[in-house]
């Protein structure tokens, strides 16, 4: 049962971490009625300006996190972000105050790298890459040696790339000790070393843990594999589908599911999207990591899917059905700020809009950095290498400007082009792809050719070239995503 937001009979949720994905969850929620209370460790932050609440505490003490809790006092609790105090979440969970989404022990569990990847190949056995872990220089060297060059290194506390090094011989050892411990999020000397995977594409395989209406149980869903490119530990780029063997998309599901399953208590806990990574190498498929909520790059999912994962979580959190079938191949490229400076502006939206087939989401984060993820391009196209050129060219048209700065008196050229091409396309009904139901369900058909983009760990691979769309029947024509400029 659902009530009425802002009244007694409300449902609560309370959002520890209010970035841009927190901020999709929130209008998810709202949708249904719900009534969010977002938390960050700054005002102002994505989430905050659409949340029906906003509060702001140092969400690393135990003691804020819990004093907002028993403030609002929510029926859910959604991290929205890994540096949380879990001991708090622990406890709250423990005394039936709120529901932690997926559960404590998955937040507590992947915030440690040593303790997710424990759980993912002693206690599941998954593929993973080889890996030790080391709490001294020292011993890194001797971890360093057995595994071999080239490989990783990364702080066990930290994301977002931070303090990992690739080593490539006996030289990098000192400076990738350093790295760890500089980049760390908490301090702690503890590393994780894998085998460097020579993959030849990266993945994250959504899987959502709802309720099955048909037998009021836990099942598990699949969203199609998104792709993408990695640089400096951020995603720049991603696109869905991503054509993998039959073989590997197997594994790829059935690894996904045992990792998404674990991350509850077998009963009704562990709901939501996990945005489960995974290395392919030819039929081969390693365990990397896993979100217990949204992931970055199914933020293309805002284009792709009759559902965003957004709305997905949404759902799952609040034990409704789900459906993740997919309306077109699409993109996401990520539009950085560019600029260090607080209240930035955005030329160009109207220009890249001017592509029906794309949209743009624009966060609103009060202050930009050069590096900052301000906002995202998606796009939708008949095929993936068509849609990530498009959601490229987006990105790049929207142009972040410090406040004082004046309006470009001219578009770009290549925006010119393009709104004299696009014009409006009648929507062209597509069967929906078969889908991959809850498990137990025969497995969805093998999707496209194997192999695909090659995108190094570290290799700008820069923009590929754009295949022509399949003949005939082969792609799928992508529906406009909103109605085209009325004509003159
Ligand atoms: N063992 C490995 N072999 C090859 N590439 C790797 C390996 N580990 C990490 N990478 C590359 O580095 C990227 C970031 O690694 P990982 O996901 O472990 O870091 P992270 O800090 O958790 O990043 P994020 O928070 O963005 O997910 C991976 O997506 C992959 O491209
Ligand atoms: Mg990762």
């Amino acid at each position: 049962m659902i009530g009425t937001p802002l009244s007694p009979t409300a449902v609560k949720v309370l959002l520890l971490g209010s970035g841009e994905l927190g901020k999709e969850v929130t209008i998810a929620l709202q949708r249904f009625g719900v009534e969010v209370v977002a938390v960050d460790r700054y005002a102002d932050a994505p989430a905050h300006q659409v949340a029906h609440h906003a509060e702001v505490i140092d969400m690393t003490d135990a003691a804020q996190v819990r004093a907002v809790i028993d403030k609002h006092k929510p029926h859910y609790v959604l991290p929205e972000i890994e540096a949380i105090a879990t001991d708090a979440l622990e406890a709250v969970e423990s005394e039936g105050l709120a529901e932690v989404i997926p559960s404590a022990k998955a937040v507590s569990a992947t915030l440690d790298r040593e303790r997710i990847r424990r759980l993912a190949d002693e206690e599941l056995g998954l593929p993973t890459s080889p890996y030790l872990f080391a709490g001294s220089l020292e011993e890194m060297r001797r971890a360093v040696t057995s595994i071999g060059f080239p490989c990783v290194v990364k702080p066990v506390m930290s994301s977002s790339g931070k303090g990992q090094s690739v080593l490539k011989g006996p030289d990098d050892i000192d400076a990738a000790w350093e790295a760890a411990r500089t980049g760390a999020r908490v301090n702690n000397d503890r590393v994780i070393i894998e085998g460097f995977v020579d993959f030849d594409y990266e993945i994250t395989l959504l899987t959502v843990r709802a309720v099955d209406p048909s037998t009021g149980k836990l099942a598990t869903y699949f969203c199609d594999p998104i792709g993408h490119r990695q640089v400096s530990g951020d995603y720049v780029e991603s696109w869905q589908p991503q054509p993998m063997s039959e073989i590997a998309y197997g594994t790829a599901r059935s690894v996904a599911a045992r990792i998404a399953t674990a991350m509850g208590d077998g009963e009704g806990t562990g709901r939501g999207v996990f945005g489960v990574e995974l290395f392919v190498k030819g039929d081969e498929v390693y365990f990397s990591e896993v979100s217990p909520r949204p992931h970055d790059t199914g933020l293309v999912t805002l284009a792709t899917q009759r559902l965003s994962e957004f709305e997905l979580h949404a759902r799952a959190v609040l034990g409704l059905p789900v459906d993740t079938t997919a309306v077109s191949p699409g993109a996401s490229a990520v539009i950085y700020g560019r600029h260090e400076a607080v209240g930035i502006k955005f030329a160009g939206v109207a220009q890249a809009l001017a592509d029906p087939a794309v949209d743009v989401r624009l966060f609103g984060k009060p202050e930009s950095f050069a590096r900052r993820r301000m906002g995202v391009a998606v796009a939708t196209a008949p095929t993936t290498d068509i849609a990530r050129q498009k959601a490229t060219r987006a990105a790049e048209l929207v142009q972040p400007l410090v406040a004082d700065a004046a309006e470009p008196t001219a578009p770009p050229t290549v925006a010119q082009e393009t709104v004299a091409v696009k014009r409006p396309q009648p929507a062209q009904p597509r069967p929906p792809m078969p889908r991959g139901g809850p498990m137990g369900q025969p497995p969805r058909p093998p999707m496209g050719r194997p192999g695909g983009p090659r995108p190094g760990p570290a290799g700008p691979a820069g923009p590929r070239p754009v295949a022509p769309p399949p003949p005939g029947a082969g792609g799928h024509p992508a529906p406009p995503r909103r109605p085209g400029p009325s004509p003159a």
